[in-house]
């Protein structure tokens, strides 16, 4: 290999080049350079329909009434001493907010402990109580800025070598493959079957972990992201239950991502969570870090950074290193801590603002539902376009058949054709590749999170956009 060139003195002190390895092989698709491009056309004054990310709130929906009220309290707890602060706050609101600052004096403006605030993590243990009906201790939850950071730190800590392997889906949500990358581990793909609705099935995981193995991969963790991102998809109980059994059989732990776990629209179909699903099989080997999150379900609270993470089957000793990572950063967000407290301690029937929080809930997590199944309806509808009604979360990966083009490769095939949609339609989406597909299939993921009308307007766009694409493929070809 040529020795790098001498750097001349007028050249920068820091090139691209000089940069970790790791961080210039990490991509992140879902703010790539087609975003790049729709802020570009924004820019020129084109009014840009933004449906590459799950932001429900930069798409136009409310933030919840009680949320907000209370993080405004704590923000500014003088508001508590107005005089007419009962005729602007509900009474539990008012509460609410003392009671947090009895609890945490400082307020916002200190430091936490490094896992959190004690009070907030036993209101978390107690909602996984209440939704699993199993015991779960606060000392296993750690509050997060995001889920996203909660993962990156568990996915950090098995890291034991440059060998040390993840198994993920395919397709995947890309926090995954970029922070793989980014800690120069190896990523294990196993595909989801679209055929079957973007299920997870058992011959694909014993092929993964084999194919591992084979070439010197140690497999320490499998990644499972229920209901799915990009892929809309709910997992039965039975297929939660198999990979707890082959995580056993495989010495794995388990990253269960669960941010989508109030998204579930389907008919008959239910979130059921890893932690519940453990306590059922009375597995006791398993180590299982559960993720959750203030950004998805109906709060879309994702500017606030809240989340969580809470593992079982963890000794002390490795719980305490969790908690010293945690310490390097000091501790997440106490906005986004509180908030997390907001999510999981909801006001109570015969609460004050009980009334309003529950009609806020049900008109988001209604108009997600139908969203779902007017994208469904309207994508079966288009020629050439294939993707079932999204039975969760915010997404639909869907299955885009061109004419072939020898000799490109389907990543330049998808971005092309998600650039020209851009173009077109200004609707931005984000190509397949930037989350895995099978060789040979071509997808994008948009999310149905535009109001109703523009999800439809899309929809009729995207029909006469794809049938010119095509015709323009086909001409090209000829
Ligand atoms: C599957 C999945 N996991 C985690 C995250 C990260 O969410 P947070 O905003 O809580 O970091 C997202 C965000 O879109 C996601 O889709």
């Amino acid at each position: 290999m040529a020795a790098p060139a001498p750097r001349t003195d007028t050249a920068p002190a820091l090139e691209r080049d000089d940069l970790n390895p790791n961080v210039l092989r990490a991509q992140y698709a879902v703010r790539g350079p087609l975003v790049d491009r729709a802020q570009a056309l924004e820019a020129q004054g084109r009014k840009i329909v933004y449906c590459n990310i799950g932001n429900p709130q930069a798409l136009g929906q409310k933030p919840i009434t009680f949320l907000r009220q209370l993080l405004a309290l704590l923000e500014h707890p003088a508001l508590l001493d107005e005089p007419d602060a009962a005729r602007r706050f509900p009474a539990d609101v008012l509460a609410r907010a003392r009671d947090v600052l009895r609890r945490h004096p400082p307020g916002t403006g200190a430091y936490s402990q490094s896992a959190g605030l004690a009070f907030v993590r036993e209101a978390v243990a107690k909602f996984v109580e209440r939704r699993d009906g199993i015991p779960a201790d606060p000392r296993r939850v750690i509050l997060t800025d995001g889920a996203s950071r909660g993962i990156q730190m568990v996915l950090l800590a098995l890291l034991r070598s440059s060998a040390t392997g993840y198994l993920c889906p395919v397709p995947q949500y890309p926090l995954y493959s970029a922070t793989i990358a980014l800690i120069g581990g190896r990523r294990v793909d196993y595909a989801l079957d679209e055929r079957r609705g973007w299920q997870l099935t058992e011959p694909e995981l014993e092929r993964a972990v084999a194919a591992a193995r084979r070439e010197g991969t140690e497999p320490a963790a499998i990644v499972v992201i229920n209901p799915g991102n990009p892929t809309g998809a709910v997992l039965s109980p039975e297929t939660i239950a198999m990979v707890v059994r082959f995580a056993a059989r495989h010495r794995l732990a388990i990253l269960a991502d669960e941010v989508y776990q109030e998204n579930v629209y389907a008919p008959g179909k239910r979130f059921v969570s890893f932690a519940r699903t453990l306590h059922d099989l009375s597995e006791e080997r398993v180590p299982l870090f559960s993720f959750h999150s203030v950004s998805k379900g109906y709060l879309g609270e994702c500017g606030h950074r809240g989340g969580y993470l809470e593992h079982r089957n963890v000794p002390d000793d490795v719980a305490q290193e969790l908690v010293k990572l945690q310490s390097i950063s000091l501790c997440s967000g106490l906005p986004g801590q509180l908030a997390v407290h907001a999510m999981v301690a909801p006001p109570k029937p015969g609460d004050e603002s009980h009334a309003t929080w529950a009609a806020e809930r049900e008109a988001i997590l209604g108009a997600l539902r139908e969203k779902a199944e007017i994208l469904g309806r309207a994508m079966r509808g288009i020629p050439g376009l294939h993707c079932d009604t999204p039975e969760g979360a915010m997404y639909a990966f869907v299955r885009i058949e061109l004419p072939d083009t020898p000799g490109v490769a389907d990543a330049e095939r998808d971005t092309a054709y998600c650039l020209a949609l851009l173009e077109e339609t200004g609707v931005c989406v984000v190509p397949g590749s930037g989350f895995g597909q099978e060789p040979g299939t071509l997808h994008f993921r948009t999310t149905f999170l535009p109001p109703k009308e523009q999800i439809e307007d899309f929809a009729r766009r995207l029909g006469e956009f794809h049938r010119r694409y095509v015709a323009a493929l086909g001409r090209a070809g000829a």
